[in-house]
């Protein structure tokens, strides 16, 4: 739990996010089922959005993680989730340099069946488990490595979220957030802003054929704690160290937490 000083602090600086506000949730069981939905609408056109609306810099987003989280992954046995998994593409990548079988969960079915036919159509091996990221169906200390790419912001309560990765994580395992954030660059971030509240509406709508998805999208950003807060909540959160870098001018963020050796 954090201190009162730190939620007054937090308060005083408008930044007290217990999760993601889907407009009208009034609950958090609203706000994941309203993102749970959100994500069955577009599902069918996710990866076509994603990788135009990014100009497919996502690719190296997720590829740069890999090459990050490379000495758990390699780890002889290592037990690796990726969490939020969505249609797989982190998933894949992951798989792809471990060279054997990893899992991924999800709690929306039409992600999962879009990433059950990439995994077969790479002939890959990775276990699919339909999951909430705030219940995980795994016990204490069973897993190495958690990744999640662009999930976590959808989280209804985040100190949630990351309680539960650190408690299904191993002595000495990690947990790598991969996550859109507000660019620290004021006149980049007015652009940046402009454009995805403009821009990408307009097309993620007519291509997903769900505009809302898109207009929540950098809503859901704006809300989102920044960089730093990130950081020191996973610290909170029994996270030691925490590294973390801006990717792209900063539209996105990579952080990495680990998990103390025994
Ligand atoms: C923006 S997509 C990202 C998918 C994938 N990781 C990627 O990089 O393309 C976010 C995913 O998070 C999932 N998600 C959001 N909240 C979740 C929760 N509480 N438990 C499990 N999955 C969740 C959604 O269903 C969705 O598939």
């Amino acid at each position: 739990m954090p201190d009162m000083n730190t939620v007054e602090e937090e308060t005083r600086r408008g930044t007290a996010s217990v999760g993601t506000s889907p407009e009208g949730a009034r609950s958090e069981q609203e706000a994941s089922r309203w993102v749970r939905s959100m994500f069955g609408r577009v599902a069918h056109r996710y990866d076509l959005a994603n990788h135009l609306l990014s100009a497919n810099i996502d690719r190296y987003w997720r590829s740069h993680t890999v090459a990050r989280v490379r000495d758990v992954l390699k780890r002889p046995g290592a037990r690796v989730l990726d969490l939020a998994c969505g249609t797989g593409d982190l998933l894949i990548a992951l798989e792809r340099e471990a060279g054997r079988r990893l899992m991924g969960s999800d709690f929306c079915h039409p992600m999962l069946t879009g990433a059950r036919t990439k995994l077969e159509r790479g002939r890959l091996k990775s276990v699919l488990v339909e999951s909430d990221a705030l219940a995980l169906p795994f016990p204490d200390a069973s897993l190495d490595l958690i990744t999640i790419a662009f999930g976590y912001r959808n989280l209804a309560n985040y100190r949630a979220g990351l309680v539960e990765m650190r408690r299904v994580l191993r002595p000495g395992g990690a947990l790598a957030i991969l996550e859109f954030t507000q660019p620290p660059n004021r006149s980049f971030a007015a652009v940046y802003n402009w454009y995805s509240r403009n821009v990408l509406p307009a097309i993620g709508g007519a291509i997903s054929g769900a505009p809302e998805a898109y207009r929540y999208l950098p809503e859901s950003v704006r809300k989102f704690p920044d960089a730093p807060e990130l950081a020191s909540m996973m610290r909170e959160a029994d996270f030691e160290p925490v590294e973390w870098e801006y990717l792209t001018f900063g539209i996105a963020a990579l952080h990495i937490g680990r998990v103390a050796p025994e």
